[in-house]
């Protein structure tokens, strides 16, 4: 299948050296880029669609849980900005979803970028911080 515009090409940049976070990290992505290849599709369907946006709320949901676990575990000094970004994130998400499903008035291809630039901006910014918090725990421990 071709390569859409939308989708990420997963590189060390995104590696955080946290190999639990960065595999789940990897699997969101690749969700992203499937949802991203859907919406390429002439034929769009809207049933994958919803099934594969129903998938990536279920593992983002999964994946912020076990982030803000650790973070509880390792007294982490920014778990409230943190969880919040998760929160709102979540928000927004559950918000289009239910747009999507109300009135039908809903931008895939907006939504999806949405989706594919949160992702990109947290794991380099908010996910790198407590990677390093991580790492700096364990090298002391
Ligand atoms: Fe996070
Ligand atoms: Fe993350």
């Amino acid at each position: 299948m071709e390569k859409s515009p939308c989708e990420v090409t997963w590189d060390t940049q995104l590696l955080l050296d946290i190999p639990l976070m960065d595999t789940q990290h990897e699997e969101l992505i690749n969700m992203i880029n499937t949802l991203c290849q859907i919406c390429e599709d002439s034929e769009k369907s809207t049933k994958s669609l919803s099934l594969y946006s129903q998938k990536t709320i279920s593992l983002t949901n999964r994946h912020f849980s076990l982030e803000e676990r650790i973070m509880l575990l390792l007294e982490y000094p920014e778990l409230l900005e943190h969880r919040r970004e998760h929160r709102e994130f979540m928000k927004r998400v559950l918000g289009e979803t239910n747009k999507f499903y109300s009135t039908g008035l809903y931008d895939p291809e907006l939504f999806i970028q949405y989706l594919r630039d949160w992702a990109l901006d947290h794991i380099q910014t908010f996910d790198k911080n407590l990677s390093a918090f991580i790492s700096a725990k364990l090298k002391r421990a």
